[in-house]
């Protein structure tokens, strides 16, 4: 199948929209690329905005999956409207990010960089002291800023329209009609406007939209008792969390790295309820003197505090529920017929990345298991050779094909879209895919799939157990001073 645009709107500047508009600017096959970003600055995930309260606007739509709809949008183009809540409330629009104060990028630098943009060596003052002067482990801060480089050094910056909402991408003919409102803050006004390109990169994350599992009496335990339901995404500082009874759900990097910080402040033990805890990791994380692990929550109940767990013991009333339970896919600005959402993945993409009943849209990031940024480098050289029309897409029943094989191997659910098991073959695929770029081009070149990025990755986890086995044994040589010389 064979794709060729002249103009390309990318959307979203994190990680993912910085490596595809690069390598749709070295590519030098397009007249026009843009970046449409709602936040007023680059860096996806990685911008902490502690000023921007956070809660859950309603959790009944959440698990109704009916939160982060479409906005109704004017008929009329240009125009301006005035600021309403259902438009601008970035609670409503869940564009706030899950990032705490004290987050740090938690693989190894040299497989989260892209092959031309190193992360920084910066370490951080408590890296420096958790992990010493090797630490791999990088502020958020430092990510971020690492993200704005990109587009800043290579002089995409100017690529960039920031504080605007794509709030409706539509295929009409042969053209993508953009909608956009961007935010004029100091008329307090959205100005609407309309684009048209050949070709939507969707690099908006899927780290936005929490997951909350809907167990019986939730939703009456959240009303009987306001705040005590929160997810991870809203986690922003370990004093929120000082004194007080905690139940944090989930096994996996969100549970781990909220757990650490909440112990330390929180009332003891903080109660960990999760079926596995993520494979590569084990229980290290969890095993502690103070936490009581548990199986998953079974029933809430409003009328008593109490919450069952599946193994039949119960807790009386918690002040806090956190759940660690990750994030749903979101694509509010997309046709149903351009995108699905079910059982938790997207459906009808090839190799995650094209959609295959109409390659001129395509999404960067929608993999998870390990080295996902160093994968987004290969989705956009990817994207970027297809839509120069220099890379040839296989014939539409090929790419379902591949969607139907990978679904009997991995399961039709979130196990989809991760990439854990299969990590040399997803990198090496794409770059065949993408192939080296024309003669006489600055098109990016992909390098060999490295085995030392599982291995750095391995490195990480002995380093975390390490970290993870000390405060254990500090924690018991303080509650019984005659371990106290094991320290
Ligand atoms: C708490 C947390 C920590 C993480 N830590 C790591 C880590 O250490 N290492 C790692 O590899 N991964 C980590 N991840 C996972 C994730 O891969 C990265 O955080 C990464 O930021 C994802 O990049 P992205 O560009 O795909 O998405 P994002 O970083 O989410 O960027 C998407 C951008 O799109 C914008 N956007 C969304 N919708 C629209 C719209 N309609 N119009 C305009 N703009 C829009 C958003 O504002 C955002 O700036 C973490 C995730 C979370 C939630
Ligand atoms: N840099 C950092 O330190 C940092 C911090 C936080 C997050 N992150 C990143 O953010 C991304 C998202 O991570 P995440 O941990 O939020 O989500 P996640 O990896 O999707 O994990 C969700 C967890 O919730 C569990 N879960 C779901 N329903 C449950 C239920 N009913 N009861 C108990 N547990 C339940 C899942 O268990 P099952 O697998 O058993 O379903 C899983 O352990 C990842 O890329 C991660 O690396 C990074």
């Amino acid at each position: 199948m064979r794709v060729k645009a002249r103009r390309v709107a990318v959307i979203g500047a994190g990680p993912a929209g910085a490596i595809a508009t690069d390598a749709l600017v070295k590519e030098q096959a397009f007249d026009t690329v843009r970046v449409f970003e709602r936040k007023s600055v680059a860096g996806g995930t990685w911008v902490y905005s502690p000023e921007l309260s956070p809660s859950i606007p309603s959790l009944c739509a959440l698990l109704e999956q009916k939160a982060d709809q479409p906005v109704t949008i004017p008929t009329d183009f240009p125009c301006d409207t005035n600021k309403t809540e259902s438009i601008n409330s970035y609670q409503i629009r869940y564009s706030d990010t899950g990032i705490h104060e004290n987050l740090h990028s938690n693989l190894p630098p040299q497989t989260m960089s892209f092959t031309q943009e190193p992360i920084p060596n910066i370490i951080s003052e408590r890296a420096l002291a958790q992990y010493g002067p090797n630490a791999p482990f990088r502020h958020r801060e430092v990510i971020r800023e690492w993200v704005e480089e990109i587009f800043n050094h290579a002089g995409h910056q100017d690529l960039v329209e920031f504080n605007t909402t794509v709030e409706h991408a539509e295929k009409r003919g042969d053209e993508w009609v953009l909608t956009l409102r961007k935010l004029i803050p100091e008329k307090k006004r959205n100005h609407w406007w309309q684009e048209v390109f050949d070709a939507v990169v969707v690099a908006t994350g899927h780290f936005s939209l929490p997951y909350v599992p809907d167990i019986p009496g939730l939703v009456e335990y959240d009303q009987r008792f306001p705040g005590t339901v929160r997810h991870s995404k809203h986690f922003r500082s370990t004093n929120e969390f000082k004194g007080m009874k905690v139940v944090l759900v989930g096994g996996s990097v969100s549970a781990f790295d909220a757990l650490h910080e909440i112990r330390t402040v929180s009332k003891r033990p903080v109660i960990a309820s999760l079926r596995e805890p993520l494979p590569a990791f084990g229980w290290g994380a969890f095993t502690h003197p103070h936490v009581v692990i548990k199986p998953p929550i079974a029933r809430f109940h409003a009328d008593s505090g109490q919450i069952d767990f599946s193994d039949g013991t119960s807790i009386d009333h918690a002040d806090v529920v956190l759940f660690a339970t990750g994030y749903d896919f979101s694509f509010p600005f997309l046709d149903k017929s351009k995108v699905e959402i079910r059982n938790r993945r997207i459906r009808g993409l090839y190799h995650h990345v094209f959609s295959i009943s109409d390659p001129t849209l395509s999404f960067i990031g929608m993999v998870a298991g390990g080295l996902t940024f160093r994968v987004f480098e290969w989705q956009a050289v990817a994207v970027a050779r297809v839509l120069a029309g220099r890379a040839t897409l296989p014939p539409q029943e090929d790419m379902e094909r591949w969607e139907a094989e990978r679904i009997a191997k991995r399961g039709d659910g979130v196990g989809f879209f991760s990439i854990a098991q299969d990590l040399e073959d997803s990198f090496e695929e794409l770059g065949m895919l993408a192939g080296e770029p024309a003669a006489g081009t600055t098109g990016r070149v992909l390098p060999k799939y490295e085995q030392s990025w599982i291995e750095a990755f391995q490195e990480i986890v002995t380093l975390r157990n390490r970290w993870w086995a000390q405060e254990r044994l500090k924690s018991e040589a303080c509650s019984n001073p005659l371990v106290e010389g094991k320290l």
